[in-house]
């Protein structure tokens, strides 16, 4: 058999494997989340199908807001991992503040009952009804981009007799050491305003009417799995904090954005609590309140995708197990080529049957379409698969390419299962068109 040179072999043990996450375990050779057995989630719900553990999210959201005990804080939970309105509504009665990037995720936002005192807005291209709707609801800081945008924020404030408050992303030519494609703090990339140019962003924003400068941000990519690429940002910020002051420009918080990355196979990313520690003791000398923007560290590992075997196809040149999940329920293993792991949530259907290397693929036309490569299981047509990791930038990605209903989503609750989103109809694809 040929191998692919794009993804390693990779044998996962499971009961290892979910060691390491807190809401899941095999009793009795079942996958379970909290106290529900994923078999059976499957069989009554069908597949494809997210499933998330309130314990878990709750548990990573209150990991951080301890971790930065020490300091005055605000959680604000990046909404495009995993914008539920349950999931919203969840960390929203926690006391989580949430990160925004859309007019829609700021509507959904509201919609789940958060508190839009502790609301951040980011995101290049903010619109004018965008603006408006922020203005009205009072939220924290808008986090901004460029200079065309304070110039935007500043009229839409004057035009409602309101005044903005506004932090400006700083860009601080960081290398994330992670997937180019979701680092966002190099030179190169098109998030904030660079480094060298802020404080003269700074002295604009301070001069235009209806804006009260409040912060100051960044965000230098995602699931870093290291500690110094976040203090040499933050070195970086504090620098300019000081330039700032000189300026007569006194800020009142320090955003430093989300990107904490998770363990999806054998990362082994910084824990919350030694994250926290390696930025505190600069952040205890600032005295300013600190803002943090997770999003995949809350709810990745609290949620699975889970999906049947539908079809096997052994071939000579490779073994292909068709499921029926595919990227347009889960395009992080296209998009970015991550390796995510693949568990069956049924172990004893395993014994009998000998071990192969596989390729997790889903129907969809496209060579893409893989879940995993090369994956050691023992696999049976109609074995239900867990793959885990999935509650961030799972479902929110998620499209309906070859005219693919969505997956349902659940919410385990101890051993109570939520309804959260109903799985989509193929009828429901095509309610907004109109044939001629
Ligand atoms: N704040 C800002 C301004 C961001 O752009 C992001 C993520 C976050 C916070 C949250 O970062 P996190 O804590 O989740 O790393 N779809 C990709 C990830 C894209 C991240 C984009 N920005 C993936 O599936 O890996």
């Amino acid at each position: 058999m040929t191998t692919n040179t794009t993804q390693s072999v990779l044998d996962i043990n499971p009961t290892d494997h979910v060691a390491h996450l807190s809401s899941l375990d095999y009793v009795n050779n079942h996958l379970t989340m909290e106290q529900v057995n994923l078999t059976k989630v499957a069989e009554q719900f069908g597949t494809p199908t997210y499933i998330y553990s309130k314990n878990a999210i709750l548990q990573a959201y209150q990991a951080y807001d301890k971790a930065f005990g020490a300091v005055e804080h605000q959680i604000c939970y990046a909404v495009k991992a995993n914008s539920n309105l349950a999931v919203l509504q969840l960390l929203a009665q926690a006391g989580a503040g949430f990160d925004l990037v859309t007019g829609g995720e700021l509507a959904r936002v509201l919609k789940a009952g958060g508190d839009p005192s502790k609301i951040v807005f980011s995101g290049l291209g903010k619109t004018e009804s965008d603006i408006e709707t922020a203005l009205n609801a009072q939220i924290a800081c808008f986090n901004v981009e460029s200079e065309s945008e304070l110039h935007r924020i500043s009229k839409v404030a004057q035009r409602l007799g309101k005044t903005a408050p506004i932090s400006l992303r700083v860009n601080p030519d960081v290398d994330a050491k992670t997937h180019p494609y979701i680092s966002t703090g190099l030179k190169e990339n098109k998030f904030g305003v660079s480094h060298d140019d802020a404080l003269r962003v700074y002295k604009i924003a301070k001069d235009l009417p209806n804006l009260e400068i409040v912060g100051i941000d960044c965000h230098i990519g995602s699931q870093l799995t290291e500690v110094q690429p976040f203090v040499d940002a933050l070195d970086k910020v504090i620098e300019l904090i000081h330039q700032l002051k000189q300026q007569d420009i006194v800020l009142k918080h320090i955003d430093l954005g989300g990107g904490l990355g998770v363990r999806y196979t054998n990362e082994t990313p910084v824990a919350v609590a030694d994250f926290a520690n390696a930025l505190l003791p600069k952040l205890q000398d600032l005295g300013l309140k600190v803002y943090l923007e997770p999003g995949r560290s809350i709810v990745a590992n609290a949620g699975v995708l889970l999906t049947k075997v539908d079809i096997l196809k052994p071939t000579e040149h490779k073994n292909f197990a068709v499921v029926d999940g595919a990227m347009n329920d889960l395009i992080r293993p296209t998009l970015y080529e991550s390796v995510m792991a693949v568990i069956p949530t049924n172990l004893s259907n395993a014994k009998n049957i000998d071990k192969k290397q596989w390729d997790i693929v889903g129907t969809i036309c496209e060579t893409g379409d893989f879940l995993a490569k090369n994956r050691v299981l023992s696999l049976s047509e109609g074995d239900v698969l867990a793959i885990t990791g999935a509650g961030a930038y799972g479902f929110t990605m998620s499209s309906n390419y070859n005219s693919r209903p969505r997956a349902c989503e659940l919410l385990v609750d101890g051993e109570n299962v939520h309804f959260i989103r109903e799985r989509e109809t193929v009828e429901s694809l095509w309610e907004r068109e109109q044939m001629l």
